[in-house]
């Protein structure tokens, strides 16, 4: 079944409903790490299109990404409702292949009527518990449009992954779904080194050691590091080096392909006395040193940190090896707002 509208527009992703940019965010940054040049467009706040085709590439983006529900080819976008199934074809493989329509903007008797026609062209039988194919048909202020994924519903399993369910536990620990976003914004791709310079009890290394990255972690307190360790042995996963080191002071590294950190703050993890800029300042010259960008390969840091630190001005006073891209609020409590920057290194 080999669908696509133009060349602008080949894949379609739908994202989850929650944190207002960071979805869209990541969609963008995953696509950009495997393919430069894909064009990437929005409808409304929940529905992404991208000119990338290949079905490998976007299989990838929709198992990593955290914060989306479906990822497949665009099959069709329409202005009516009754014309959105048209270029659905005859399927050439059908065995017993099972379909299902989804949807988060349309109605159960809309996805009949679609699921009605898709039936009568293809023959596929139908499920709505295990469907081999799903078609995802979603409203846009312009009409409709139709996306198939051919390895059915995604699944997620961030409940076994939680904090309170790994071998080694602290309240600092963040959940899964934001750890591999944070992960997902540097950019980094399978086989490459992934560094995270804070890394607590692990909950970066865990999602960047899942996806096939290298996993690097450094954590100042000696039994933390070891409890990473043993977090990432309890789901029995392959990863680089868990290190004790002072990442404000150095890291001992030669070249690395992409950092996420969450930054300590002194409430729930130790700063060591130092204060978050402090430690940001100090963080940032180390990381500088061994993270280079060229024009073939742009690399990026991405810094969870409290929103009231300036960052920029601390990138500023170092003489910009960072630049600032983008940064998306987190709301916390009253007293806390989280900002997680997206910083990119400046080529030289
Ligand atoms: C906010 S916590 C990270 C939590 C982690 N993301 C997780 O999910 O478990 C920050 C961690 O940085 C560690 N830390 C503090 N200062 C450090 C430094 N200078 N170098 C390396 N690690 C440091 C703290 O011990 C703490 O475990």
């Amino acid at each position: 079944m080999g669908y696509s509208i133009s060349d602008r527009e080949s894949s379609l992703f739908v994202l989850s409903g929650e944190e207002l940019t960071l979805p869209f965010a990541e969609i963008s940054a995953l696509a950009s790490a495997y393919s430069n040049s894909s064009k990437i467009r929005r409808y409304g706040s929940r529905i992404v299109t991208s000119s990338i085709s290949e079905s490998d590439i976007i299989q990838r983006i929709t198992d990593r990404a955290a914060y989306c529900r479906f990822g497949g080819i665009l099959v069709s976008k329409s202005r009516d409702l009754a014309s959105l199934a048209a270029p659905v074809e005859k399927n050439p493989t059908q065995g017993n292949k099972k379909f299902a329509v989804a949807s988060l903007s349309l109605s159960l008797e809309q996805c009949g009527q679609i699921g009605a026609e898709i039936q009568s062209k293809t023959k596929l039988g139908v499920s709505l518990e295990e469907p081999d194919y799903v078609f995802q048909a979603e409203s846009i202020p312009e009409g409709f449009v139709l996306g198939l994924s051919r390895s059915g519903y995604k699944e997620f399993h961030w409940r076994a992954r939680r904090p309170r369910a790994r071998t080694f536990f602290l309240p600092s620990a963040i959940y899964p779904k934001l750890a591999r976003a944070l992960v997902n914004l540097c950019r980094v791709r399978e086989g490459e080194f992934f560094l995270d310079p804070f890394c607590g009890t692990g909950s970066l290394l865990i999602e960047s050691s899942l996806m096939g990255m290298k996993a690097i972690g450094v954590e100042i307190t000696r039994w933390i590091a070891r409890g990473a360790r043993l977090n990432l042995d309890g789901f029995s996963l392959p990863f680089e080096s868990t290190i004790r080191g002072d990442s404000s002071f150095s890291l001992p590294f030669s070249e690395i392909d992409g950092m996420a950190t969450d930054i300590p703050y002194g409430r729930a993890s130790s700063t060591k006395g130092m204060t978050t800029k402090e430690i940001l300042d100090g963080f940032l010259r180390s990381a500088s040193a061994c993270m280079h960008s060229s024009a073939l390969r742009k690399k990026f840091c991405v810094v969870m940190h409290p929103s009231t630190v300036n960052l920029e001005e601390i990138i500023e006073n170092q003489g910009n090896s960072f630049q600032l891209q983008e940064q998306h609020l987190l709301y916390v409590h009253r007293n806390l707002t989280r900002a997680i920057s997206v910083l990119e290194r400046t080529a030289k």
